[in-house]
């Protein structure tokens, strides 16, 4: 049995993708249903929950120096604890398990990405009887479904369609710390599509490595079409979903996007190399030809979606003429962001032994290259929406200016305005207004409200 937590505070620093930053509102929504509540910093919390990354190198060695850290900062004022409690969860935790401990002895709980509902009995079982408690199961028996949430917004929400990944891209660590793919059913979804729409959230992500290859294990064959409509009907205003992998993307899921009202007009669809060899020894099973037509379908459906995608610079064996051909395609795509990452070596991959020779100063060059076209582009694709009047959800105030609105376009690129006259911000988060687009910069688009 699980004891109460009143009266404790606690912090959680999230890495990595939506998925992890998705199961911290699920450990948020716990750790209140037993009284602790929310602080900002470190320095205020008693119960401190790392949620980890390790799909580049870099979160790694991050997170290790961060809890190492964690040694010199004193427990707060008024804490009843004499020591505070300290837990590595997410996917090193998955990949580490006790491990971390040898490592990091000061760390108390370590937990997996198929344990969050365990975390709770973990804390408790700490502050009562001390030591270190570690739980890394190998696989989720079911989805984590009803698990209490306490989301970031209030009218955002993202809704996990499937966990896990059955594509093994042979630089890719996810499988292994993720587990294979499982599909919530569609009953599930729609049921809680629906209670966040009751409750008036505007917009709702859809979640999944690969949100294409939904329903495979359940109805042995996709259904992600039927999740988009269904999600569609239940009245949200803006659908969105991530991640794509272009191997799955289906006619009918394009086809959508012209005939789904709440389907906003972006599509993120990583790509990863513009090089059919490169491809071919990443298994990402498609080729550069397949990827354009996709494109080709989707501008033909709607020729102002915005793409953005993920591109892995310097993999294994890339030589100048394969970055020519991403680079390439880039160019040939247009795209309004592009997340570039410099290939990173994760051990027990398939690429992990790969002969990895190309200087380490060339893959920087064409890292560099790469960034200043994406720049570009993004620039370029951004004037399409100069002097248009659009509509944006309004996320809340500039951090830089209160008196400057920061919301998202359909495109989902960021837009500021002024905050019109005798409007506090705090009456419009989280509404949809429309906004007279006057400059468009790289990363943003900035305009006037012109109705609220
Ligand atoms: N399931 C999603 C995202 C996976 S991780 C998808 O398939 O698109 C997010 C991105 O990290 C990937 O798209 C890839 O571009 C990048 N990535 C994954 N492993 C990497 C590695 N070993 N080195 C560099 N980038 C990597
Ligand atoms: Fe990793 Fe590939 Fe799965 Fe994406 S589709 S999570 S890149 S293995
Ligand atoms: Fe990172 Fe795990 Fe997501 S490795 S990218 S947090 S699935």
């Amino acid at each position: 049995m699980t004891h109460t937590l009143n009266n404790l505070t606690y912090c959680i620093h999230t890495f990595g993708c939506q998925m992890n930053k998705h199961d911290s509102e699920r450990i948020a929504g716990m750790l209140e249903a037993l009284g602790a509540y929310a602080v900002e910093s470190i320095e205020e919390a008693d119960v401190v929950v790392f949620m980890t990354c390790c799909v580049r190198e870099a979160a790694d060695t991050r997170l290790y120096g961060q809890v190492a850290s964690m040694k010199n900062i004193p427990l707060r004022d008024g804490t009843p604890l004499n020591k505070r409690v300290i837990a590595v969860g997410g996917c090193i935790g998955q990949r580490d398990g006790d491990k971390l401990i040898e490592t990091l002895p000061h760390l108390d709980i370590v937990f997996g990405t198929h344990n969050l509902a365990s975390l709770p009995q973990l804390i408790t079982d700490t502050l009562e009887e001390g030591g270190h408690h570690v739980e890394v199961k190998e696989a989720s028996l079911s989805f984590p479904t009803d698990l209490p949430t306490s989301r970031e917004h209030e009218w955002a929400a993202w809704l996990p369609i499937t966990i896990g990944c059955n594509n093994f891209c042979t630089y890719c660590i996810v499988p292994y710390v993720r587990g294979r793919e499982k599909s919530r059913t569609i009953e599930d979804i729609k049921q809680e599509a629906q209670r966040y729409v009751d409750a008036g959230v505007k917009e709702i992500t859809l979640l999944g490595q690969n949100v294409n290859s939904y329903g495979r294990d359940l109805y042995g064959e996709p259904r992600f079409a039927d999740i988009l409509r269904s999600v569609n009907d239940t009245g949200i205003e803006r659908l969105r979903f991530a991640t794509s992998h272009p191997k799955d993307l289906t006619d009918e899921v394009i086809s959508l996007f012209g005939t789904l009202p709440s389907l906003m007009p972006a599509l993120h669809l990583p790509v990863q190399s513009g090089s059919n060899r490169i491809l071919d020894a990443m298994n990402r099973r498609y080729t550069k030809e397949h990827y354009l037509g996709l494109v080709k379908k989707l501008r033909q459906i709607n020729p102002e979606i915005a793409l953005s995608t993920d591109i892995i610079v310097g993999f294994p064996g890339e030589t100048e003429e394969d970055f020519m051909d991403t680079y390439n395609l880039v160019k040939e795509v247009g795209y309004t962001q592009v997340f570039t990452f410099i290939y990173s070596k994760r051990e027990g991959t398939p690429a992990a032994a790969m002969v990895d020779d190309t200087p380490r100063e060339v893959i920087q060059d064409r890292f560099d290259r790469l960034v200043e076209l994406v720049q570009e582009q993004a620039y370029r694709e951004n004037q399409k929406d100069l002097g248009k009047t659009i509509d944006v959800l309004v996320e809340g105030a500039s951090k830089r200016d209160a008196n400057l609105i920061c919301a998202k376009s359909p495109k989902n690129v960021t837009v500021h305005a002024p905050l019109p006259e005798g409007i506090a911000i705090e009456d419009i988060v989280g509404t949809i207004l429309k906004v007279h687009i006057d400059k468009a910069k790289t990363w943003y688009l900035s305009g006037q409200v012109v109705s609220l």
